[in-house]
């Protein structure tokens, strides 16, 4: 049976992927974020004034967008629970990175795909900002790419997140093709 909900919770209807956003060298981890557009190739994250990394966004020209695996589910939680007002995050909990090409950016070693971002766009809506960049580049682990560059389920097991302190990941054993004719 149904029932109604406290509607200041609306968004608890989890699952929802985590991204990792890199400003400069903080790390943040978002799980509202979404592809925009293909042509040009635009990319939002809703960031919360709240946060160091929306603080700093007018000091870069750019930011980097991090996928990563359950695996990495532990840091994930750590980088969402300190700010970078506060410590640096990225010697604090030994984040493994390389510098990104396009822009002065962090992408993080671990990612199994990640993207350059120019910033496009910065909007309000309500208690967050739609930060939009356009896609510069794209990183992505080739290992684990099938045909066509689709990913491939049976290596990426990515960090998904069920809300509070949870994190689960995909079965593949439930990926179904549902041909069109
Ligand atoms: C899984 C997860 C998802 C999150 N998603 C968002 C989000 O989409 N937008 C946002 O503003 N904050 C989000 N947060 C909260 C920030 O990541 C958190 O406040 C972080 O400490 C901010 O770091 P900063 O102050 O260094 O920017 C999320 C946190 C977690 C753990």
């Amino acid at each position: 049976m149904h029932t109604t909900t406290d509607l200041e919770k609306f968004y608890y209807l989890f699952p929802q992927t985590v991204a990792v956003i890199g400003v400069g060298k903080n790390l943040m981890p978002a799980a509202w974020h979404t592809p925009i557009s293909a042509k040009p190739p635009l990319y939002g994250v809703l960031i919360s004034p709240k946060r160091y990394t929306y603080e700093i966004l007018p000091e870069h020209e750019g930011f980097t967008v991090n996928f990563l695996l359950k695996d990495q589910a532990d840091l994930i939680a750590k980088l969402g629970s300190t700010s970078g007002r506060d410590i640096d995050k990225l010697s604090e909990f030994r984040v493994a990175i390389r510098n990104a090409e396009k822009i002065e950016g962090v992408i993080m070693s671990a990612s199994y795909g990640a993207y350059e971002c120019r910033k496009y766009a910065l909007h309000e809506y309500g208690d967050h900002f739609l930060l939009i960049g356009q896609v510069l580049s794209i990183h992505v682990n080739r290992e684990m790419l099938l045909e066509q560059n689709l990913i491939d389920e049976n290596m990426v097991k990515p960090v998904l997140y069920f809300g509070k302190d949870r994190y689960l990941t995909i079965n593949p054993d439930t990926l179904s093709i549902h041909k069109k004719d």
